[in-house]
């Protein structure tokens, strides 16, 4: 058993929702969070209560049937936005304010045209504030993975002494490369005195295509609590996806860690977020896609037949996939063939498969795909064929 736990904290529910053509009404996100909570999910972020009126809705019925998971509204750095988020919290069994504020110079300049000190102390501000609703403070220090680190350092020292209990680092932008990500978390962990009393968190996005690694990459430096989306979705090109933590956790002992998530809830809980959302998942998805677990070219078929260790890393099943899949196209080769045949019921001798492969090589040109019914209407005309010989 792995020894470190990484807390997993979904917000498919507010980040997620926050891509256009993604809102949830009350009922949807409430049918959601039951199944994340069911997903073994830490923390549940429900939505960020000011911002509608349907929001707080949401927020507050989640309140109320989350018994297990954390329910997490987000907050602006001002007391408004943590009034209104305390009170959508209240029916919560364990409530949590995620405040925050950006620590970048382009934040503190273009944003709030201010200052490092003024933005330090409205930081300290917004925690002590939300402090008087609940124990269970995060602070999020936006576009940390641009903050210079010094100064991003001396923030979350005066927040933790403020009494926030988890820090969150995004990479709002999703600028960093991996060892970039990795060093600035190591950084925090060296030089912020009171560190050991918060759980520091990774909120990567996806920008060039490295949420996962960074937040892998923090993890491996001292990060305890993943921020991440079902089909990592999120802002532009999405979020760090929890079934890809998860599964990279879970399939790399050396890393000593381990999630509560269910894993063979990961393939319907991503169905049912893309048919909710009505937001396809790209087919190539790592372990959620439809071609996750589907093999098509003739060496990789042939190599898998043999023993499915050769070409895959996790069993369909410990992800809730339907088991692997031969697809048969023009790349694909004899035992491709005979096997598909023989879960038709054929059972053909070498020549007659060989035969065969030259009829299914022509069909398999004209189409992109070659169905179970081309191959049984190709079959039934060799057995014809061969029959009137
Ligand atoms: O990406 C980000 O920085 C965020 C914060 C609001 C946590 O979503
Ligand atoms: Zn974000």
């Amino acid at each position: 058993m792995a020894s470190e736990q990484i807390l997993i904290f979904d917000t498919t529910l507010r980040d997620g929702e926050q891509v256009p053509g993604c809102k949830l009404n009350t009922s949807e996100k409430m049918e959601l969070a039951l199944e994340l909570e069911a997903l073994g999910v830490n923390v549940i972020e429900a939505g960020f209560p000011i911002s509608s009126p349907g929001d707080y809705e949401s927020v507050h019925a989640i309140a109320k049937i989350i018994r297990n998971a954390t329910v997490c509204g987000l907050t602006r750095a001002n007391q408004k936005d943590i009034e209104v988020a305390a009170a959508a919290l209240k029916p919560a069994a364990r409530p949590r304010i995620h405040t925050g504020i950006g620590t970048s110079d382009y934040h503190i300049k273009y944003k709030f045209n201010s200052t490092r000190e003024e933005i330090l102390e409205r930081a300290v501000q917004a925690v002590k504030w939300a402090r008087n609703y609940t124990d269970d403070v995060e602070f999020y220090a936006e576009d940390a993975g641009r903050s210079d680190d010094a100064y991003l350092a001396s923030v979350i020292e005066a927040v933790i002494a403020a009494g926030a209990t988890t820090v969150n680092i995004p990479d709002t932008t999703g600028y960093c490369l991996p060892h970039q990500y990795g060093a600035k978390i190591k950084y925090l962990k060296d030089h912020v005195a009171n560190i050991d009393k918060a759980v520091i968190s990774c909120h990567c996005h996806n920008d060039l295509g490295l949420a996962s690694a960074n937040s892998i990459a923090g993890v491996i430096n001292g990060a305890r609590q993943i921020e991440c989306t079902i089909n990592g979705l999120g802002e532009r090109a999405g979020n760090t996806s929890l079934e890809e933590v998860v599964m990279i956790i879970r399939q790399h002992p050396e890393l000593d860690l381990f999630s509560t998530i269910r894993t063979e809830r990961l393939n319907p809980i991503s169905r049912l977020v893309s048919d909710i959302m009505r937001m396809p998942v790209q087919p190539n998805k790592a372990i959620v896609g439809s071609n996750a677990f589907a093999h098509s070219s003739g060496i990789h078929q042939d190599g898998f037949l043999k023993n499915s260790i050769n070409y895959e890393i996790i069993n369909p099943a410990d992800v809730g996939a339907d088991s692997s899949k031969i697809v048969l196209t023009a790349r694909s080769g004899r035992s491709a063939l005979a096997y598909r045949l023989h879960k038709l019921g054929f059972s053909f001798d070498r020549n007659d498969v060989d035969e065969l492969y030259s009829r299914f090589l022509a069909v398999a040109d004209r189409k992109k795909e070659v169905e179970d019914l081309d191959l049984m209407e190709l079959a039934q005309n060799y057995q014809t064929t061969i029959a009137s010989i």
